[in-house]
């Protein structure tokens, strides 16, 4: 079974009570959910392998440590996933972006794949996938299937909310990939919105209503 780790660093709960702000608007939104990311890469990232270097500075040699491992592969889910990848590549500058493009029908809550496009080198990456809002869970889910058909192995899932039952339909497909969210929050509405959550993370990072 897979882990969710919830960060609560202040600056994280901070910016996130603004985020789920009603009155809080699009310009807003969308700087906050890029800093907030931001943040979150520090945190995601934390475990990561490192190796001894041994560097010169100016004045002496020094021991140092730099990140090794494999590389790392940063996938948002289209298209409020997009709204969190600024903030990463601050942080990781050299990862490689994917992107998949899932949105979720309305009416059934099942999510419809329209787009799948991955680094070539995906299965030597560390992947974080990326997603605002984590509700049934089927947008992950279905995304998750699509890297790991592309050869994908060690993936990360990154949310700003998560709902249990998204947390359990992840855990459920896919028990190897570890679960990073800034809140866990109640439940599901009849409509399939997380409860508090922020309402619709594509249309408040776009402005599309
Ligand atoms: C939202 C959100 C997730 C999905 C979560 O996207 O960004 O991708 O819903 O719901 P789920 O866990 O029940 O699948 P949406 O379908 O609204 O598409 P959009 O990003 O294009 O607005
Ligand atoms: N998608 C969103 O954008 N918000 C929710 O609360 C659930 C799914």
């Amino acid at each position: 079974m897979s882990e969710v780790f919830v960060f609560d660093h202040p600056l994280i709960q901070h910016k996130l009570s603004i985020i789920r702000d009603k009155n809080t608007g699009c310009k807003e939104f969308r700087e906050l959910v890029d800093e907030t990311s931001m943040l979150m890469a520090y945190e995601v990232t934390k475990d990561m392998l490192t190796e001894p270097i041994e560097i010169e500075t100016p004045v002496a040699k020094a021991n140092c440590y730099r990140m090794s491992g494999s590389k790392i592969a940063i996938i948002p889910i289209l298209r409020a996933g997009l709204g969190m990848v600024d903030g990463m590549l601050r942080l990781i500058p050299n990862a490689k972006v994917g992107h998949i493009g899932v949105y979720r029908d309305p009416e059934t809550l099942k999510p419809v794949e329209y787009y799948c496009k991955l680094p070539q080198d995906i299965e030597e990456r560390d992947i974080i996938l990326l997603d605002p809002m984590l509700a049934t869970g089927g947008s992950a889910v279905a995304a998750i299937n699509f890297i790991k058909a592309r050869g994908g192995r060690n993936i990360r899932l990154m949310n700003l909310i998560a709902a249990p039952e998204g947390i359990k339909a992840v855990q459920a497909a896919h028990p190897d990939v570890n679960i990073y969210v800034a809140a866990q929050d109640a439940c599901l509405n009849e409509h399939g919105y997380i409860v508090p959550g922020l309402g619709d993370a594509g249309d408040r990072l776009f402005g599309t209503k």
